[in-house]
């Protein structure tokens, strides 16, 4: 149980998560300082701790250099700040004064002012029950210009050496995993594009460059905002490391009042393995909406139709997706206005009546009678510019009056930050969720922002941040009207992952590539953070839509069902025989799914090279085993894939084999491992515990 107390004796707070402890103290000038970061300790014990600052005969480092809370701009302060601001007498920066503190269960509120100009500042911490990670944010209320405003500033303790784990990417590419020695000075990361982005991901690890998947300390922050935003790790020359992290972009000015996307902080032991099972922990049970829930196999008809949608197309896949075992039929892009194509009609969310000549309803009627659930794309903060709706208000994307509108995808973006914008998209939202009962939006946001300006609203700036204030007000207000409503974030595939949508969505659409091989390494690198509860895969046709490679159909199974399985193949034009490995496939899914959706995951063997990948789900008596081996090497020596998570003195029974295993030997040795022969071979392996009275 999180516990939350403070030492009026020294002005230090601790936070005490449930197997951490994180501490803060008010320094002489009342600047809010960190202690403490790392294995449990009693308030008592970190009582004892001594403060290291700087030594006071260096002229040239003030002496709390990198251990401020909110590194805020001023005085003596050279750190990277993540609180810079402005007053209207030109007078720059914040000198803390403290006023007062909050603790209300496991959630602490620390009260500022600035010493004399108007600005007030709180410092948020809060600890989800039975975790170890600190949610933190700011709230800042007054008068001034903001110029930079993180959610908090992280300190780490002095470590022999630092290295960063992030993900970096690109469409089509997302989260592949990067473990990088960190530079002296500044290491940013960050999105310009009003949209979390495919570049890079609102997270990062540090550790002293030594941990490994089983073992050593690992510090994690991730940033929940889905627009833009920075991570900044310093590194100094004194020997410290820190974090900040925020939302905003250079040169983008707020003003109060302002309250921070939340960052979450988290310590843990046991390697990079136990920090994503940690967080993996966190974003089940305290960010997602609805925990315990197990996501249904879906069926997404983009990569078998494209823009040639018809109610007879969409009927026919929608037979054969219920006959495979699929719970979730999902009609993508291509069923309103004038969207034959990328250029019209996004904007004019009406069904087109040449291919859906008696509306939606026929075929909502149809999938739910074979018994699915009904899904549907839309893309509310975008227009065509050959659209009625742009025809009607061009005024309502983004732009500067004398500027051109740059076009990516051929579309434009709407400003979301307009409250007319904004009642538009929910109005006809909630009718087409309402009339038609929809269970399902895939909510998709196929481009940056680009001359964003807001002609005649005096603070134009506004739009960064409201704009993704005004999505998640909207998905909250759908899901809040419509309790049944799920809805899968997207943008051009992972371009919007990150913890602030997860919190009002299901589950993500985690690529636009679904090639089986490029799918292994992306989501290894979405796991570092993200569950597989949330990460949707799709099985698609030969050769790929994408990469045009071609792969084993049984692979591509295996690989989808490590995270939300869905198909996304012209299942009308699939054989016989691959229909009946579908089928097949789809139903061990369900059965194993428990197991991969809420289980602890176990990474084996991480993708590098063309060899072995492999992982493992946990979930009371039952595990799950991936192993998927690329290519054979004539005469390359094999061994035992040596598992993990097990109760070492339990008996396994492998269901596929018959063969029962002690858990000491599955731990200790490992699972002789027997594949398929050739390249492309997968397996999925299911083990139970058995009864041992
Ligand atoms: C984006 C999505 C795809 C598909 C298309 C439709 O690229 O990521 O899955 O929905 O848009 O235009």
């Amino acid at each position: 149980m999180a516990e939350i107390s403070f030492a009026e004796a020294t002005r230090t707070w601790v936070l005490n998560a449930a197997s951490s402890t994180y501490a803060f103290r008010l320094d002489e000038d009342d600047a809010p300082s960190h202690v403490y970061w790392g294995p449990a300790l009693t308030a008592a014990e970190v009582g004892e701790l001594g403060v290291t600052t700087q030594p006071w005969w260096d002229g040239f480092n003030d002496p709390n250099e990198g251990l401020d809370e909110l590194a805020a701009d001023g005085g003596t302060r050279y750190w990277t700040p993540a609180l810079q601001v402005r007053f209207a007498d030109g007078t720059r920066a914040l000198e803390w004064r403290y006023t007062g503190h909050e603790i209300t269960g496991d959630h602490l509120r620390v009260d500022f002012a600035d010493r004399h100009c108007p600005l007030r500042i709180a410092l948020h911490y809060r600890i989800p029950h039975g975790t170890d990670v600190i949610e933190r944010w700011t709230e800042l209320a007054g008068d001034a210009e903001v110029v930079r405003a993180d959610s908090a500033s992280w300190a780490l303790p002095v470590l022999d050496d630092y290295r960063l784990s992030h993900v970096t990417g690109r469409w089509a590419a997302e989260t592949q995993l990067e473990r990088v020695p960190v530079a002296h000075g500044e290491t940013v990361f960050a999105s310009r594009r009003g949209i979390t982005g495919h570049h890079a991901n609102p997270w990062v690890m540090v550790d002293d460059g030594t941990a490994t998947e089983d073992h050593g300390e690992v510090y994690g922050v991730a940033l929940a905002w889905s627009g833009s935003w920075r991570m900044t790790t310093t590194r100094s020359s004194t020997g410290r490391l820190s974090i900040s992290g925020g939302f905003g972009q250079d040169g983008v000015v707020h003003r109060p009042p302002l309250t921070t996307p939340v960052i979450a902080g988290l310590y843990t032991r046991g390697g990079f393995g136990a920090a994503s099972r940690a967080w993996h922990d966190y974003v089940r049970q305290h960010v997602l909406p609805h925990p315990e829930e197990l996501r249904p196999v879906l069926y997404n008809s983009w990569e078998a139709t494209g823009f040639d949608v018809t109610e007879a197309g969409q009927r026919a896949l929608a037979e054969r997706a219920a006959s495979l075992g699929v719970e979730l039929f999902v009609m993508d892009d291509g069923w309103f206005g004038a969207r034959t194509g990328d250029h019209a009609g996004l904007g004019d969310w009406h069904v087109n009546e040449e291919r859906f000549p008696d509306g939606l309803k026929p075929l909502v009627d149809a999938v739910h009678g074979l018994g699915m659930k009904f899904g549907i794309w839309v893309e509310p903060e975008m227009v065509n510019p050959d659209s009625d709706l742009y025809r009607a208000h061009p005024d309502w994307v983004l732009h500067h009056p004398h500027r051109k509108r740059s076009e990516l995808r051929r579309q434009l973006v709407l400003n979301f930050a307009r409250p007319d914008v904004a009642a538009w998209a929910h109005g006809w939202l909630d009718a087409l969720v309402g009339d038609h009962g929809v269970d399902f939006l895939k909510w998709d946001m196929n481009r940056p922002f680009s001359e964003a300006g807001w002609p005649g609203e005096p603070d134009q700036d506004r739009l960064w941040v409201e704009h993704t204030r005004a999505v998640y007000a909207l998905m909250d207000r759908l899901r809040a009207d419509h309790p049944g409503l799920r809805i899968e974030a997207c943008s051009g595939g992972g371009g919007r992952i990150d913890l602030g949508v997860m919190a009002r969505t299901d589950q993500i659409w985690t690529s636009d590539n679904t090639d089986a091989l490029d799918r292994l390494r992306i989501q290894h690198g979405y796991s570092q953070l993200y569950p597989a509860r949330a990460m949707s895969a799709w099985v698609t046709d030969n050769p790929n839509f994408v990469t045009q490679r071609s792969i084993p159909l049984r692979f591509r199974f295996h690989v989808a069902m490590a995270g939300v399985l869905g198909v996304g193949g012209d299942i009308v034009e699939w054989s016989d025989e691959d229909l009946a490995l579908a089928r097949e496939q789809i139903a061990r899914y369900r059965d194993i799914r428990p197991v991969v959706q809420h289980g602890a995951l176990y990474r084996l063997r991480p993708p590098s090279g063309d060899g072995l990948v492999a992982l493992q789900y946990v979930l009371g008596d039952r595990s799950v085993v991936f192993a998927y081996r690329q290519a054979t090497h004539f005469n390359a020596p094999t061994r035992p894939l040596r598992l993990a998570g097990l109760d070492r003195s339990a008996r396994y029974l492998d269901a596929g084999s018959g063969r029962v295993h002690s858990g000491a030997v599955l731990l200790s040795d490992g699972l002789p491992l027997t594949l398929p022969k050739g390249d492309f071979a997968s397996t999925v392996i299911t083990l139970t515990r058995q009864d041992t009275h």
